[in-house]
């Protein structure tokens, strides 16, 4: 039969198996949150779309063609495209400037862009990213990327690429969209369309333009670090690349690297991986030190950085069942006695933690046993007519084939012995 509603476009349903990976994957990043220091915030998904305006700045893409808007009771409401301006509003907004001072905190949930639809990129994807509010220390950019390398790590991604650049600060952005106008200038007429408009609007957007004669324009521009930095973000820089050659995370400088929202200051990075096409950053930061102060907070310096759930799972080399997902064991019951005293015993053993499941439909003990295999449980316990009169389970270890007779009051002494380990990444 024909599903007569179909998913909308841009929007992706996550099964079972992948969902698996998903979640270990979130539990790994939260054990690693938690050795580095951060608690975990939520935000609502609608915020005031004035506050995104403000943050993400008017001339970006996000904002002049991707938003989801709702109006209502003449409100206009935004569905979020990402986490970081709500995190700040709910740090000024419950004082926690006041009362943390320096707060380091994560999230993880939807966003939502309405982009056009391609492989890796969806109109709801979801991040778990991190933002470390209140300090201006070079230190910090570092750790906030070493964060990041080692939940990659810690996921079992490999292969992936940070590259890193610094914006400087307000001053230094302006002198920076000024040389790149007098460098582009004599070029204007082979960028495409939308990079001529770019040009006078936000000039750093074209830098971003997958379009190949503007990629050819731009890979021609002669643009450094040191000579367009002041002597603070400079030395800031320096000692954020010092601190990651000096824990060996790899990164490469790219002169290029602006990125797509206008808040960022100074440390920006974007990871990027080689096996995805075309929208191949698998995460994404840098520092906003003066969006705090410009959405009515006390002025300080921030970072942080956002993961692409999506993509990490598109590069993400996890077997699609682990351990932790099989059952312990799986109860196969012979007849209507046999599955009411099974539905007391697997009672029982869920009440001690172990994982353990049956069937719900009439099945010969050979297509059981089948399911059993496929549920990859290490022992099937049979309860048939026999085991019933003489209150016992066949108790069969799947791997070795291996049977005995255990006594009903037994099993869970007998099974408790074993268990899967909880969380299995390394
Ligand atoms: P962003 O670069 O816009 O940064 O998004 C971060 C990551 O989200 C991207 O690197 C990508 O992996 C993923 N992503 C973005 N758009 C889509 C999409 N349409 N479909 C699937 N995945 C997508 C931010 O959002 C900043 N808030 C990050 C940040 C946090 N900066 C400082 N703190």
């Amino acid at each position: 039969m024909a599903a007569r509603f179909k998913l909308l476009r841009g929007t992706k349903d996550t099964l079972p198996n992948e969902a698996d990976i998903l979640r270990q994957l979130e539990i790994k990043a939260q054990d690693i949150f938690s050795i580095y220091g951060y608690r975990q915030i939520r935000t609502p998904i609608i915020e005031s779309r004035d506050l995104f305006i403000r943050s993400l700045g008017q001339d970006t893409e996000v904002i002049g063609k991707q938003m989801f808007l709702i109006e209502r009771d003449d409100d206009i409401i935004a569905l979020r495209p990402e986490g970081t301006a709500g995190v700040v509003r709910s740090y000024i907004e419950n004082s926690l400037d006041k009362t943390d001072g320096f707060a380091k905190l994560y999230y993880m949930g939807p966003m939502f862009r309405a982009e056009r639809p391609q492989k890796g990129r969806l109109r709801q994807f979801h991040h778990i990213g991190v933002e470390a509010i209140g300090s201006n220390s070079p230190f910090l950019d570092a750790e906030v990327i070493v964060l990041a390398d080692t939940i990659l790590k810690g996921a079992g991604i490999s292969g992936f690429n940070i590259k890193i650049n610094s914006l400087g600060c307000v001053a230094d952005k302006l002198a920076f969209a000024e040389r790149l106008r007098v460098l582009l200038d004599s070029k204007r007429g082979l960028l495409c369309a939308d990079c001529q408009d770019r040009y006078s609007r936000n000039v750093f957007r074209v830098l971003d333009c997958k379009n190949d004669s503007c990629r050819e324009v731009i890979l021609g521009l002669s643009i450094g670090y040191k000579d367009r930095l002041c002597s603070d973000c400079l030395l800031h820089f320096e000692q954020v690349l010092a601190c990651l050659d000096s824990v060996n995370v790899r990164y490469d400088l790219s002169a290029f690297l602006v990125r797509g929202l206008d808040y960022y200051t100074r440390t920006v990075f974007e990871i990027s991986h080689p096996d995805l096409g075309a929208q191949d950053a698998i995460g994404a930061g840098g520092r906003y030190d003066n969006l705090v102060g410009e959405l009515g907070g006390a002025p300080s310096g921030a970072i942080g950085f956002a993961f692409g759930v999506e993509r990490l799972l598109l590069v993400s080399k996890s077997e699609s069942v682990k351990e932790s997902e099989k059952n312990l064991v799986f109860l196969i019951t012979l007849g209507r006695e046999a599955e009411k005293k099974g539905f007391n015993l697997l009672y029982d053993l869920r009440q001690a933690g172990i994982k353990a499941d049956t069937l719900f439909e009439e099945k010969s003990l050979k297509g059981a046993m089948r399911k059993a295999g496929d549920s990859g449980a290490k022992y099937v316990a049979i309860l048939g007519e026999n085991e019933l009169k003489k209150n016992t389970v066949m108790l069969k270890d799947m791997e070795s084939g291996e049977q005995r007779e255990v006594k009903q009051e037994d099993l869970l002494k007998e099974l408790q012995n074993f268990q899967y380990p909880i969380s299995n990444i390394q």
